[in-house]
């Protein structure tokens, strides 16, 4: 527990003039004319929603080390060579570690201004003088004000700059992106605080011994959330990822028993990934289970259903599985790969390579539809598979352009999914 002292409250709301408002008739209300900007890369727009939005705020949170930096150095460079004035400040670093990160991924322009300040009311004076139209403040635990008596990166520190800051962008009309630390427990320093105040959310994440980064969006309102944006850090900057599926299978060993390909729709976009399972017998006592990018309990909550309607015995078995190449993946339609992947290490029978498997499986045993099939069916098609295992339901309603070289097979339920899978 500690003692916060409270802030003098501010009178007035956001994005007001500080006169008293008077309600309009929805039809009143103009239209605004919204013009993003573009990040400069493909991915990083995507999950925005298709650019910046001018007076928008938004978060990118992550891990220390896992390269917002290396992002937001690249997109200030990016934008002010598109003729947008960018402010970039950095509580963090001095001007001179920015610049040697700059010439690490080449980034020159004049239009690029560096600030090296942890003050909040010196930089609202700096964004007065240089009137920029992209501010990037990183990060938001180095910044503090004044009259707060707390620590900065303290929630109070955090929630009165972000105020501040989201004053400053709705009344100049200036797109803000803020840089946030991800404490132990996976949320955004300043219990979520912040999360409520800005108009986007994103986490980058990834696994720092693997080369590919994930930017995902989690609230959004400006655009769709889920959205992911997949980056390959290379050691001059990172690079868009175009084709994420083709990335994350790239170092399967087809026809491996305990290998599954399963295809999840990650915002709008489909994205194949590889599942893989070791199941082995327990050593001693209570058998070991343990799950990476995929939700533990409902892993656990697979293995019972393989236990209890297939009469699979998992009980005194350990069992590893994970999502190849460091891939987090939460939609339940990975479900049925996650669970014929088990079954497959368990009676050490490969899946044939060119099969992919889509479902969500429910408790007893049935699979249940997924949302947009076609486009999982297409993605599937793109990289070279021949079949593709869906729910019944969802292959009843498909429909699909008349020359498609992959075949679609309906399954209503695990048992008929390992019938066709497995054989057996
Ligand atoms: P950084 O952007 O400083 O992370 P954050 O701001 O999230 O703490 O990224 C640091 C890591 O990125 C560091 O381990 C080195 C690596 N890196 C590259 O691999 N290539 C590059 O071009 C750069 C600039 C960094
Ligand atoms: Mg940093």
């Amino acid at each position: 527990m500690a003692e916060e002292a409270v802030a003098p409250a501010h009178g007035r709301g956001i994005g007001m003039t500080g006169e008293a408002a008077a309600p309009f008739l929805m039809q009143d209300i103009d239209m605004l004319e919204v013009t993003r900007f573009t990040t400069g890369s493909h991915e990083f727009d995507r999950v925005l929603g298709g650019g910046v939005i001018p007076g928008s705020l938004f978060l990118v949170g992550g891990d220390p080390g896992i390269g917002k930096s290396t992002l937001l150095l690249q997109t200030a460079h990016a934008v002010a060579q598109a003729g947008v004035s960018v402010l970039y400040v950095t509580g963090e670093e001095s001007p001179q570690q920015v610049r040697l990160r700059a010439e690490r991924i080449g980034s020159f322009t004049d239009r690029l201004y560096v600030l090296a300040e942890t003050d909040l009311e010196r930089i609202e004076r700096q964004v007065a003088a240089v009137a920029p139209h992209f501010l990037v403040i990183d990060s938001i635990q180095t910044m503090s004000r004044d009259h707060v008596p707390s620590a900065p990166g303290s929630p109070q520190q955090v929630r009165e700059c972000t105020l501040s800051l989201l004053r400053m962008a709705k009344e100049r009309q200036l797109a803000t992106c803020i840089v946030g630390h991800v404490t132990k427990d996976g949320t955004i320093a300043g219990p979520r605080l912040m999360e409520h105040m800005v108009d986007a959310v994103l986490y980058f994440e990834g696994d720092r011994h693997h080369r590919f980064r994930i930017l995902r969006g989690v609230k959004n309102r400006f655009g769709s959330t889920h959205e992911i944006g997949v980056f390959d850090m290379q050691a001059s900057g990172l690079v868009d990822v175009l084709s994420p599926s083709e990335l994350f299978l790239a170092e399967r060993t087809a026809g491996s028993a305990g290998s599954a390909v399963v295809a999840s729709l990650e915002g709008t976009r489909p994205v194949l990934a590889e599942v893989q399972a070791l199941i082995t017998p327990t050593a001693f006592g209570t058998p070991r289970r343990m799950a990476s990018g995929l939700d533990y309990n409902r892993v656990s909550l697979l293995m019972a259903v393989l236990e209890k309607r297939l009469g699979l015995y998992l009980q005194s078995q350990d069992a590893y599985v994970n999502v190849a190449g460091g891939m987090r993946m939460e939609e339940p339609a990975i479900d049925l790969g996650v669970a014929l992947c088990i079954a497959s290490s368990f009676r050490d029978t490969a899946i044939a390579p060119g099969v992919v498997l889509v479902g969500e499986v429910g408790l007893t045993g049935e699979v249940r539809a997924v949302t947009r099939l076609d486009q999982r069916v297409q993605e599937a098609e793109k990289l070279g598979f021949s079949r593709i295992i869906a729910p019944a339901l969802n292959v009843k309603r498909l429909v699909l352009p008349a020359a498609v070289g992959i075949e679609v097979v309906g399954v209503s339920s695990v048992q008929e999914a390992l019938r066709v899978a497995l054989g057996g």
